[in-house]
């Protein structure tokens, strides 16, 4: 497996695959690699002749509060099951190198209701660094086909958003949530979980499940889906609900009743450990 570190090389090596007429697809991550990264590689591995995995945990989608410099770091193994998922490079570069001092002056910013809403409440500047990050990887990847996780749902519709408005041309193909077998959604940041916050998290899907159920059998009352959302979430003493979402997936704006494709999204802290967890619903 090759790791590249530098941005020239990165954009060498494209340009090259490029020109022998190979599709790049691009994987990009912040390491800690679990199942549901995994799955996105052999997505991509699938689809395309070169995938590309890039690894690097991005400081400016980090409040100066959250959790940059705890951030799991796992790179040996990350290479090794990257390798193994069919991934062909790994991209791997230091913050200096993604931003040379003294800063970063140019952001990739969405307005409205795609940032500002579920988790741009409480990470303001969150998205926006999620998608400078995003847009000067896809410039430095090139990537014909990028993979992103439904898991995090808001990031992939300001993704998609930006992809339109800018005219990029790379495809974003959408992947489904992985969860472990008892349906907590899988996540790097799982490993802050004491074993009794563990075992409360499986919470999280069992009320989207209670939800999902309740809309299946006919109720169409968002304050009411919400209000059994809350009741379950409340009902385990270590969990602290941030927010509890019905909106429309498509442009994540409140709604009045059940929409043609509803997103149910969850916050929820479990000790100092916050958890997101969504469904989409079609109807
Ligand atoms: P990270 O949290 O490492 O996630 C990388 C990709 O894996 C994202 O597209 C995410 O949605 C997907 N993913 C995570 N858990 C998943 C699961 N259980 N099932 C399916 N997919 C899952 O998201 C980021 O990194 C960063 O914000 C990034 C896009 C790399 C920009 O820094």
């Amino acid at each position: 497996m090759h790791i590249i570190t530098t941005i020239k090389e990165m954009q060498q090596y494209s340009a090259e695959q490029r020109r022998n007429e190979k599709s790049i697809g691009f994987v990009p991550t912040m390491g800690a690699l679990h199942d549901g990264h995994l799955s996105l590689i052999r997505a991509s591995a699938t689809d395309n002749d070169i995938t590309v995995v890039s690894i690097f945990v991005n400081p400016t989608q980090f409040a100066a509060h959250e959790d940059l410099d705890k951030y799991p770091r796992t790179l040996e193994q990350d290479v090794e099951l990257s390798e193994k998922a069919g991934a062909n490079i790994i991209f791997a570069p230091t913050a200096d190198e993604m931003y040379p001092a003294p800063n970063n002056a140019t952001f990739v910013e969405v307005s409205g209701s795609l940032t500002q809403g579920l988790c741009g409440k409480s990470r303001p500047t969150h998205f926006r660094g999620v998608t400078t990050i995003v847009a000067k990887l896809f410039n430095i990847v090139s990537p014909d086909k990028a993979y992103f996780g439904q898991k995090d749902a808001q990031q992939l519709a300001v993704i998609t958003k930006i992809v339109r408005d800018l005219n990029m041309s790379v495809e974003i193909i959408p992947c489904e949530i992985v969860r472990e077998s008892d349906g907590l959604a899988m996540s790097s940041r799982n490993v802050y979980l004491s074993p009794d916050e563990r075992k409360q998290a499986t919470i999280l899907y069992e009320a989207l499940i209670a939800a999902k159920t309740m809309i299946s059998a006919g109720e169409n009352n968002i304050s009411t889906i919400k209000n059994k959302l809350s009741s379950i979430l409340n009902s385990k003493n270590l969990a602290t609900i941030d927010y509890i979402e019905i909106v429309d997936f498509n442009t994540l704006c409140q709604i009045d009743s059940i929409s043609p494709q509803t997103l149910i999204a969850l916050a929820v802290k479990f000790g100092n450990t916050r958890l997101i967890d969504n469904v989409i619903i079609s109807h």
